[in-house]
């Protein structure tokens, strides 16, 4: 089952992701990772991807939507029609979300479900700028919703952690104009096909869990 996870900035994508992970047979693709990973690495495209993502801006698409194709299909995982495939920050314009349904048709899939979340603007600001994730294995914190057992350390793997380079207070207001100028439109591009589910993002995490799994029932 292929299901994009579509909300702005802090809207709980990538933790409702890592939920999913821990507890379903799924595997997770986000673009804003991969990018970092190729920032991490100082590749060609880390570099090029940097400059729009310290500005809290979109990378241009030439370099999204292959960089997305080329990871999807070195996956194995996500030619298995028993896994669940999370699209997380992709598509984030309507070209994207073109070039999605035209590359699924080309590989014999489909998007089955968009799941939406639902979060008030000051509610995302509060989430971002408080967000804390480990540099050595993903793991996101929040220093009040959801602080590590140790102050400042990965429970996972204990390594020290850091705040995103993009998550201060002025570069997350330009993350959510450029989701409310380009990304938003999507809502109703899903809604019109008739896939989009909303859920209650402002909820806790365990919360917003359980929501997503009684959604996922519906269709299933
Ligand atoms: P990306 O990495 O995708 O960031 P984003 O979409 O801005 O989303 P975030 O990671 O900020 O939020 P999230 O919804 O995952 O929230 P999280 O679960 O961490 O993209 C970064 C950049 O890369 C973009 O700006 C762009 O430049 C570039 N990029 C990426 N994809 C691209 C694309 N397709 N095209 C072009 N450019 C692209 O939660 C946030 C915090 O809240 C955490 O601290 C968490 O613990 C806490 N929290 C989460 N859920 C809850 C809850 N229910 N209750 C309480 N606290 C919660």
């Amino acid at each position: 089952m292929n299901i994009i996870l579509l909300g702005p900035p802090g809207a709980g994508k990538g933790t409702l992701s890592n939920k999913i992970l821990e507890n379903l047979d799924a595997v997770q693709i986000a673009t804003g990772d991969l990018f970092r990973y190729n920032i991490h690495n100082k590749t060609p495209l880390g570099l090029k991807a940097k400059e729009y993502m310290d500005q809290g801006n979109l990378v241009p698409d030439e370099l999204t939507i292959d960089l997305l194709w080329d990871y999807f299909d070195k996956q194995e995982n996500t030619k298995s029609s028993d896994k669940i495939v999370l699209f997380d920050g992709f598509p984030r314009n309507l070209s994207q979300a073109q070039a999605l349904d035209q590359g699924m048709e080309d590989r014999g899939q489909k998007i089955d479900v968009v799941i939406y979340f639902d979060v008030d603007e000051d509610i995302l600001i509060e989430r971002v700028t408080g967000r804390r994730v480990c540099p050595n294995c993903g793991a996101t914190y929040h220093i009040i919703n959801h602080p590590p057992k140790v102050d400042g350390i990965c429970d996972k793997c204990k390594t020290e952690l850091i705040q995103r380079a993009d998550d201060t207070l002025e570069t997350v207001k330009n993350r959510i104009d450029v989701y409310n100028e380009q990304t938003a439109v999507l809502i109703d591009y899903y809604t019109n096909k008739g896939i989009l589910k909303s859920i209650d993002g402002s909820k806790t995490i365990d919360e917003v869990f359980e929501e997503f799994k009684h959604k996922l029932g519906e269709i299933n």
